[in-house]
């Protein structure tokens, strides 16, 4: 595939490639946003099929779903095959590009405000049948610091609980999360903000991607598309939108009321049970001439949630580690493990313990790992198979493996103590160092590496080096 480099101007402009690449369909019969919708999803995620509009789903808004449930679509979003957008996403990072403000937006071309905010108006699906209701789970929501002003952009879940009142889950380690408790420790009663829906891939993308927390997000959106993109204020609060998106609700947290947010099927497999969480009331509802809403599928791997986390994450957490281990080669945030729960890394240690400060440097970070595996570089990541291989035949459990107790829980961990309030769940993680001790010779053939030393076992078997064997190169297995 060709190297986009021009950035999609809007959503609109990535559906038309979607459409042009046969990975967009419409559905035109009437269609139950009442788990309907989910049903399609989950079978074109299951067979990597195309998108889906649903274009008669009892609203006056065409409702899309599907648009990243598959690597084939997450191609197309990022323009380039999977080791440039990698690259792609890291040179981002090093080069950030600052947003511009418009005073006049094509979001702002229809402004619903006050008694006529209606959130009924949205086609919203119901994903599983025990979810509490029907979820946003394809927004992404800015909000700022309430000291700084920094703002940052994340994809949070929202629940619709009824006309006018929504509710958010945002993880304690989240930036959403930490600029509410930051504003409760104010002593502001409310926090505001914005979920917007339907955008140019490359800002849904840059969502996942992990900073500090003084980062503002929309310098690492410039640097993803390579320019800056374009912002209009809200209408009710001074929080900043993309211009060209399709939908966006604006809205006002209240924590002095609490509703009952969940049970929602998500990314885990498994159901979040319902909790108390803080009212969020919807100020406005802004939407281009004929918006899309967008849907997006969420629960057992995999599906579009993990594949929206997958490259970004990867790539930006790869971009964090290498500045303390630089001879980070891969690492690999597999779906099986939410994109989240489960990380390989494929590292040359440089000294005796490397690999396991490496190990504990992951465990700390804001992925919140259980489970984080070190191999060497001649090992695929991305190859469960082989990662196996290296824990059965590289490893002695006794002495390569770190359980490290009371951290952080993982968000959304169905172990967790459910009773606990999520900012007081713990878990714990386990790490292997199923890399050779440092100080193996290690023997190189072509780039396969392997033991040469006697204690651990025995040599390396090697491909057949018969010699002049490329005259006889078996053209009959070729493809096979
Ligand atoms: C589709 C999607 C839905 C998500 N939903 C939630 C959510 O409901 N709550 C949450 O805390 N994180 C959710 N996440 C994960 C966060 O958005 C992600 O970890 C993000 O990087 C957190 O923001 P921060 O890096 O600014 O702290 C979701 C991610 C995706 C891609």
């Amino acid at each position: 595939m060709g190297h986009r480099t021009v950035p999609f101007h809007d959503f609109r402009e990535f559906l038309d490639a979607l459409r042009s690449h046969g990975e967009l369909i419409d559905v035109d019969r009437p269609v139950a946003l009442e788990l309907e919708v989910a049903k399609a999803l989950r079978k074109s995620a299951s067979t990597a099929g195309p998108a889906v509009v649903f274009t008669d789903n009892g609203t006056g808004f065409p409702l899309v779903g599907g648009v990243y449930n598959s690597r084939a679509k997450a191609l197309i979003a990022f323009g380039c095959d999977e080791d440039a957008a990698y690259d792609k996403i890291i040179t981002g990072l090093g080069n950030r590009i600052p947003p511009t403000y418009v005073t006049e937006a094509p979001v702002h071309q229809n402004v619903v405000l006050g008694d006529d905010v209606d959130l009924a108006m949205l086609p919203v699906p119901r994903y599983s049948p025990d979810d509490g209701g029907p979820y946003i789970t394809s927004g992404f929501v800015v909000s700022h610091d309430p000291e700084t002003g920094i703002p940052d952009i994340g994809h949070y879940r929202c629940e619709i609980v009824d006309r006018k009142t929504m509710s958010m889950m945002a993880a304690p380690g989240h930036r959403f999360a930490k600029n509410m408790a930051k504003a409760q420790r104010l002593g502001h009663t409310t926090f505001r903000g914005a979920l917007v829906v339907g955008v140019d891939p490359m800002i849904a993308y840059a969502c996942p991607i992990q900073t500090t927390d003084d980062t503002d997000d929309w310098e690492v959106v410039g640097g993803l598309r390579g320019e800056g993109v374009e912002l209009v204020k809200c209408v009710t609060n001074d929080v900043a939108v993309p211009a060209h998106a399709e939908v966006v609700v604006e809205f006002e947290v209240d924590f002095t009321e609490t509703v009952s947010e969940g049970p929602l099927g998500e990314y885990t497999g498994y159901y979040t049970p319902a909790s108390a969480k803080p009212v969020v009331r919807p100020t406005a509802i802004t939407h281009r001439d004929g918006a899309y809403f967008q849907a997006l599928l969420t629960g057992r791997p995999t599906t579009e949630n993990h594949i929206l986390k997958l490259l970004p994450f990867e790539a930006s957490f790869t971009h964090q580690m290498r500045q303390q281990f630089p001879t980070i080669e891969r690492v690999s945030i597999p779906p099986s493990g939410g994109v989240f729960f489960r990380v390989v890394i494929a590292m040359r240690p440089r000294y005796a313990g490397e690999a396991r400060s490496a190990i504990l440097a992951a465990m700390g970070s804001n992925m919140r790992p259980k489970t984080v595996i070190v191999v060497d570089p001649d090992v695929d990541v991305h190859n469960s198979e082989e990662v196996e291989w290296a824990l059965a035949f590289r490893t002695q459990p006794a002495r390569d493996v770190i359980i490290v107790g009371d951290l952080p829980g993982g968000a959304l961990d169905p172990t967790a103590d459910e009773s606990l309030p999520p900012d007081q769940r713990t878990g714990s993680a386990l790490g292997i160092d199923a890399t050779y001790p440092y100080g193996t010779v290690v023997k190189t053939v072509g780039d396969v590496c392997g033991p040469a030393l006697a204690e651990h076992g025995k040599e390396f078997v090697e491909v057949a080096d018969v010699p002049g064997w490329r005259d006889y190169d078996f053209p009959e297995l070729d493809g096979k």
